[in-house]
């Protein structure tokens, strides 16, 4: 299949990164323009497996967002092609979107094997294979250079609220993985180290205690209103239900404690054509937010709101880029 380019000066390396993969996508799908199909033919004629059926959805939604497609509930009518940007180049372009190395192999070996990996013919885990991990793409997934920015801005914020509290300053961290915001906040503050609790969902290397965030706090050793500041790098896109797990972390704080976390934002194509397979629901589970890993910063304003929360600062670093990654400060109500 061709993809003509439209030429309208170069794109931006970012949007050259999308369109490599919209391509892929749209290669994947077998999309002719004009033609007019559904969503369910269209996983039947591809053999789809059930737990990946959620991301050709995802897939035709960030389609008709570039207009290839136009989508009406389960039918979409193909409008064009997609211009893309020369797989030749596609090494250059991660290097200078400072995408992680797990994160760039797997994307690189996933673009061909689409259509395999959809009928999982091949799974995103065999690709990484066998020199790499699936929580190392995991924990790689949107992280690049500027993510050590955020998690300076983290430790800044994480110490400025110690400081304005009577010591002992009580911090619970979610899942902590190997530590990146850790340290980044330890070196900042070294005095919290006496009453930081380190968590994750499963043993890690820095022996966290284990706190899943889809389940209750107080039943897995996390009372309420025992801790003064909550901090969390890159995790709380792990839960199922935004507000439910932001209710959880309001309770475990005090009145006035304060909540300072960063996570990607947006699903953007390079992610929908690499790590989001390994963001498939395990067989008869669900994927969470109908496909949306990484939610806006409207749905996250929206959310913490609703869990009472109060906002307080939000910065964005990479642009409108498949490196994007926000941080939030927010203040937990003192009702
Ligand atoms: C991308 S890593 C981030 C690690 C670390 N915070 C950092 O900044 O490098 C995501 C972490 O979330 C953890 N995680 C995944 N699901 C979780 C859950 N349901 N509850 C708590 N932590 C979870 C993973 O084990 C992993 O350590």
């Amino acid at each position: 299949m061709t993809y003509p380019s439209v030429s309208v000066g170069r794109p931006t390396t970012s949007v050259q990164l999308d369109l490599v993969s919209l391509a892929a996508m749209a290669s994947a799908l077998e999309l002719e323009p004009g033609a007019v199909r559904s969503v369910g033919d269209t996983v039947r004629a591809l053999r789809v497996v059930r737990w990946h059926e959620w991301l050709v959805r995802r897939w035709l939604r960030a389609l008709a967002q570039h207009g290839v497609v136009d989508l009406d509930g389960d039918v979409y009518r193909v409008l064009g092609e997609v211009s893309g940007a020369g797989v030749g180049e596609l090494d250059l372009l991660h290097t200078r979107l400072r995408i992680t190395d797990e994160v760039a192999l797997l994307h690189r070996r996933a673009l061909p094997q689409l259509p395999a990996l959809l009928r999982d013919d091949v799974t995103a885990a065999q690709l990484l294979a066998p020199d790499r991990t699936v929580l190392g793409a995991l924990a790689g997934e949107r992280l690049c250079l500027f993510t050590a920015e955020l998690d300076e801005a983290c430790a800044e914020l994480v110490q400025r609220a110690a400081l304005d509290r009577p010591q002992p300053v009580r911090v619970v961290e979610l899942g902590c993985g190997t530590g990146r915001l850790t340290t980044a906040v330890l070196k900042e503050s070294p005095f919290l180290l006496e009453h930081y609790r380190f968590t994750d969902i499963s043993g890690q290397p820095l022996r966290a205690e284990t706190l899943d965030v889809n389940q209750d706090f107080a039943a897995q050793g996390f009372l309420p209103g025992t801790a003064d500041v909550v901090v969390a790098g890159h995790t709380l896109h792990h839960a199922v239900n935004l507000c439910r797990t932001l209710v959880r972390i309001h309770d475990l704080l005090v009145p006035g404690g304060e909540l300072v976390f960063t996570t990607p934002i947006g699903d953007d194509p390079v992610a929908l054509t690499s790590t989001h397979f390994l963001h498939s629901p395990q067989r008869g589970g669900e994927v969470p937010r109908g496909g949306e890993i990484f939610p806006s910063s409207h749905v996250w304003q929206t959310a913490l709101r609703a869990a009472g929360f109060v906002l307080k600062t939000e910065v964005s670093v990479g642009g409108r880029s498949s490196a994007r990654h926000h941080m939030f400060h927010a203040v937990r109500d003192v009702a």
